[in-house]
């Protein structure tokens, strides 16, 4: 479970989040709403270790991460996705899908090129295999991200973010610029992901695409909550209609 409790960040003058609590449910689908800059990403960035909160903390499984660098809240098993696509261009998908594999396990150099390590380099070239294979990306292996479709590289992102086997993914506008299609298998993925015992706290603007899959939704505006609950709930708060429909009724 993560929990959030009063977290603040600051840029500058700009507050950007301010006293921001609330907890995800033990294992569940969480969504994220809000207006654009409402914060949303920022609290995704204060979670997993790219900015530094001025205030409050966060939790995960009962233990604090707050300013923990990156690599920190990962091994500790919490995986994310960008909302900008983040794949090293030169680089083909399965290398991208490596630098993944990297990060969380890290093999030893010398055992590597002493060949000591190719089990551990066949394990980890099997669970590749697998994350592209869940993802339908494949047949695309091989290219460059400049030749791929850009829903192919979203699903892509999906994979290298579940290849470390995380307890919890946090995924950043995963359905944004997808097609209908797109986004019915994506929900199908996402589903399943979280069927195998992932908690899954999703930024997302299409709220078919929400109310298709989380029990729980929090709703941020100006860097504060001002909604959350179900997604029923939270439909129907009169802040939160506010926030998205303005100050006529
Ligand atoms: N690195 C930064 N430096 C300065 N200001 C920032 C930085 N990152 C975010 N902000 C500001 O913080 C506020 C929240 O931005 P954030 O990107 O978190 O919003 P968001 O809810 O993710 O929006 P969107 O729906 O457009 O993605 C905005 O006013 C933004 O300009
Ligand atoms: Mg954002």
């Amino acid at each position: 479970m993560l929990s959030i409790n009063n977290i603040g960040v600051s840029f500058g003058g700009v507050r950007a989040l301010n006293e921001v609590t609330f907890e995800t449910p033990e294992s569940g689908i969480t969504a994220l709403i809000g207006p654009n800059g409402a914060g949303k990403t920022t609290l995704f960035n204060a979670i997993t270790g790219f900015v530094d909160p001025t205030d409050g903390n966060v939790s995960f499984d009962g233990e604090n991460i707050t300013g923990n660098v990156p690599e920190n809240v990962f091994m500790h098993g919490i995986s994310r996705t960008f909302q900008n696509l983040n794949i090293i261009p030169e680089l083909t998908l399965r290398q991208n899908m490596y630098l993944g594999f990297i990060g969380k396990e890290k093999p030893s150099a010398l055992k590597t090129i002493t060949g000591m390590n190719r089990g551990y380099w066949k394990s980890a070239e099997e669970r590749i295999d697998e994350c592209m294979e869940f993802v339908n990306v494949t047949d695309y292996a091989e290219m460059t991200p400049d030749s791929i479709p850009y829903g192919v590289l979203k699903n892509f992102e999906l994979a290298r973010a579940i290849l470390s086997k995380p307890k919890m993914l946090l995924l950043d506008e995963p359905a944004a610029g997808l097609n209908l299609t797109e986004k019915e298998n994506l929900a199908e993925m996402v589903q399943k992901i979280y069927s195998k015992g992932v908690s899954i706290l999703m930024v997302e603007h299409d709220m078919q695409f929400i109310s298709s899959l989380a029990e729980y939704v929090v709703c941020l505006n100006f860097g504060e909550v001002i909604g959350k609950g179900t997604y029923q709930e939270v439909r129907e708060n009169k802040e939160v209609l506010r926030a998205y429909l303005g100050d006529d009724d």
